[in-house]
Formats: structure tokens, C-alpha cells, sequence
């Protein structure tokens, strides 16, 4: 029997574990920003695989990494070291300014839970006591699902049935300087995890203010600042790392997503203060630095580093914001448009709450991949090396979703 999209969904249903709802769609091949069912239906990408695809389908430059890499060496594990996997090391501490040393792994969450146990070791290796160890993170954050990184991820609902969840973790209001300030005051948190623009949570930037408060705390309390980058890295807000919009120097950075801008990898960078902390046997990985991954993130990065590049982020991100705020003016939609870079965020009104689902189905029929934050924000992450035309057809082509979802407008 010949498969169909119905057919293939039912294997899914099947057989999956159903923690995701998958839209009903098959994905089978992409080329920059578009991308295509196994139907033939073309689709615009303005999710990227939730901020993964930095650089479109099928970037000739990661094509030719990843199949050049394939013919020579898949994987040593950490028993063996492999060119590849140091140079990208050896790339990313150039590059970030701060860095001193790099842990690889395959996803975000591993690497939150490398930069919780890293914390912790520090801290114990200045002699505090566990009940000292404590690390402070955000209302809204989302850091992975891992026990340790969703326990850091200030939302309730992420926590629900897990319990008992590891204790240490304490939770203060994002871009409040005020209440952080007083969460730290015992002096026992040992660091600060935070997004510099919270993406899950409803892609919600970090004041300067605030960001640059927490590492005056950090630096009073003797703490370290954890930059959970894994989603506003890479590019994304229009600077390699996102800390450098902010002029903010952290301890720690966590990557992934566009790191290997779809092939799987994790990255902790550690700056001098904690880059000793974790010694011989202290953790590891099998699949960690991974020289099939290594080689595609050392061209992602030469690429997501380009001038021109990150140039054309700020374009595109102009083109979106301009585009969003006339689809505001014609729909009245939005309470609010925010973000950096591409990585934007439209905040549905009270009377459209709870419908950024709704529009996502719409958007699908009219051939536009698009990502929600919550129930009520639309989530804008292209590649990062989108072109005018595909962010032009990608707007008409919500204009159209919306007519569908709400009517014409008035
Ligand atoms: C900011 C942030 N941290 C951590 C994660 C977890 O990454 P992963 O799903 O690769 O474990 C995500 C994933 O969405 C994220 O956005």
C-alpha cells in the first residue's frame, strides 16, 4: 500500500509517544526559505524547526560539511579526540571574546544541565555548603526538560507530575531588578540562569537594565551569570551572541538550536572564572562533539558570523516589524510587537486570546510555517538568511491566514 499523509499519521499516532501534536502535515524536502510536503504543497518557513534552520534547507556550504565529514569519520566518542570537534572548539572561544573553555553535547537541555552542574561544583569548590548552591532563574524562562533544566524553567506547567523535582532552584519575576536583588540577598545563589530574550515564554527580551544588574549581583554575591543562548544565539538578535547587543560579559553561555543549524549539538562555554571547575571524570558524554555535528557547526558559525549576514538580520527583522505593524493596522490584532532581530513575537489582544493556535492551522492552508509562544503570541524565527521575497510572500501569506481566522477586516 502506497502512504499518504493520512497514512503516516496514523503510524504516528501509533507509535509515538503523544507528547507532541504534530500539525497535519508530512515535511519532505526544503531549499532556503521554503520548504515542501511529501503532497508537493510549498510552504514558506518562518519557524526555522523553532529557530534551528539559521541558514535555510539545505545550505550548499552544511550539504558539503556534513557529506565531506560522512566519507571520513561519523564518531570516536570522548575517548579519542578528532580534528573537527577542536576546531570548532577552538572557533567558538575565539569568537565569543569571553570564553575559555567549551563542554559539547547534542541538545539544549544538556547543556543547561552541564551549566547547573558546573555552577554547583563551583560553588562547592569554594567550600559552601549544598543549601548554598542554589540557582536563580526567571518566571517565563523555558531551559529544557531535562529533570534539572525543567526545574529551572519557571513554568508551573512544565513541573506538574514530576515532583519530587531536584531542589536548589529559586524563581524571581523577569525585568525586575528589584525582586532579584532580594532573591539573592542571603547570599546563597551560586548562579543566575537567563535568557537574554525569553523565547518559549513569549519571546520576551531582557531590559538592559536588567541584564546588566544581574551581573553587578552576580559579581557582589559571587555568583556566576548563566546566558541561557540556546534560542537568541547565533545570530539571531542581529549580533553572534546576544549578550553583545547588551554589553554584558557572562561566566557561562549555553548553545544549541542554530549551532549546527539543524544538525543536533549542544555547546557550554565557560569563561576564566569557572572554566577550571569541572575536572577529570566530573561529566561527559558518548555522542557529545560529535565530528559529523562539529564539522556542519564550524561552517555555521563562519557563516552566522558574517557581516553581512547579520546585516541582513536587522533588514529582514525592519521588513518583518513593518510588515506585522500594517497587518496590526488592518486587523487590529496585536497589543504589542517585540523581540530582537528574528526573533520577534506578536502579542494577540484580550479579544483574540487564546487563538494563536487557530492562526497557525490557517496559516498552514495558506502555505506559511509559523510558530506560536504560548496561546497568545505568534513567534517569528526565519533563517537568518532569508531574502526580501520570501519575507514579503511569507506576510501576504499571513495577511490571507488572518482574513481566514477573523474575516475581513473592518
Ligand atoms: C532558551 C532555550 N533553552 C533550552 C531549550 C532546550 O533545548 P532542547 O530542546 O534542544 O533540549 C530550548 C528549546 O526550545 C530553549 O528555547
Amino acid at each position: 500500500m502506497t502512504d499518504t499523509t493520512d497514512s503516516l499519521f496514523a503510524l504516528s499516532e501509533r507509535y509515538y509517544l503523544p507528547v507532541y501534536r504534530p500539525r497535519r502535515i508530512v515535511l519532505d524536502h526544503g531549499r532556503g526559505s521554503r520548504i515542501w510536503d511529501r503532497d508537493g504543497r510549498e510552504y514558506v518557513d518562518f519557524g526555522a524547526g523553532i529557530a534551528v534552520n539559521a541558514l535555510g534547507h539545505a545550505h550548499p556550504a552544511l550539504v558539503a560539511a556534513l557529506t565531506e565529514q560522512a566519507g571520513k569519520l561519523w564518531h570516536t566518542s570522548n575517548v579519542f579526540v578528532s580534528e573537527p570537534t577542536l576546531k570548532l572548539a577552538q572557533a567558538l572561544v575565539t569568537a565569543s571574546g569571553f570564553a575559555e573553555r567549551v563542554f559539547f553535547c547534542n541538545s539544549g537541555a544538556e547543556a543547561n544541565e552541564a551549566a547547573i552542574k558546573l555552577a554547583r561544583k563551583w560553588a562547592t569548590a569554594k567550600g559552601r555548603d549544598p543549601d548554598r548552591r542554589v540557582i536563580l532563574s526567571f518566571r517565563g524562562s523555558f531551559h529544557g526538560r531535562t529533570l534539572a533544566a525543567v526545574t529551572a524553567t519557571a513554568q508551573p506547567k512544565y513541573h506538574e507530575g514530576f515532583e519530587p523535582l531536584p531542589p536548589g532552584f529559586r524563581y524571581s519575576d523577569f525585568n525586575d531588578l528589584a525582586a532579584a536583588e532580594a532573591a539573592m540577598a542571603d547570599g546563597d545563589v551560586c548562579a543566575v540562569l537567563i535568557e537574554p530574550v525569553q523565547g518559549e515564554g513569549g519571546v520576551t527580551p531582557a531590559t538592559p537594565e536588567f541584564l546588566a544588574g544581574l551581573r553587578a549581583l552576580c559579581d557582589r554575591h559571587d555568583a556566576l551569570l548563566v546566558l541561557d543562548e540556546i534560542q537568541c544565539g547565533m545570530g539571531r538578535t542581529g549580533a553572534l551572541f546576544a549578550w553583545q547587543g547588551y554589553g554584558v560579559t557572562p561566566d557561562v553561555v549555553t548553545l544549541a538550536k542554530a549551532l549546527g543549524s539543524g544538525f543536533p549539538i549542544g555547546a557550554m562555554l565557560v569563561g576564566d572564572r569557572a572554566a577550571d571547575a569541572m575536572q577529570f571524570g566530573a561529566h561527559g558524554t558518548t555522542f557529545g562533539g560529535n565530528p559529523l555535528a562539529a564539522a556542519v557547526a564550524t561552517v555555521a558559525l563562519q557563516e552566522l558570523s558574517s557581516p553581512a549576514l547579520l546585516a541582513n538580520v536587522d533588514r529582514q527583522s525592519r521588513a518583518l516589524r513593518d510588515g506585522l505593524a500594517a497587518i496590526d493596522a488592518e486587523f487590529g490584532l496585536f497589543s504589542e510587537i517585540r523581540g530582537r532581530g528574528l526573533m520577534l513575537g506578536a502579542q494577540l489582544r484580550e479579544a483574540h486570546a487564546g487563538r494563536a493556535s487557530d492562526i497557525l492551522d490557517r496559516c498552514i492552508e495558506q502555505g506559511l510555517l509559523l510558530l506560536q509562544a504560548g496561546p497568545d503570541v505568534l513567534r517569528f524565527v526565519p533563517a537568518l538568511n532569508i531574502g526580501d521575497a520570501d519575507i514579503a510572500e511569507g506576510l501576504a501569506r499571513l495577511r490571507t491566514a488572518l482574513v481566514q481566522a477573523l474575516g475581513p477586516a473592518a
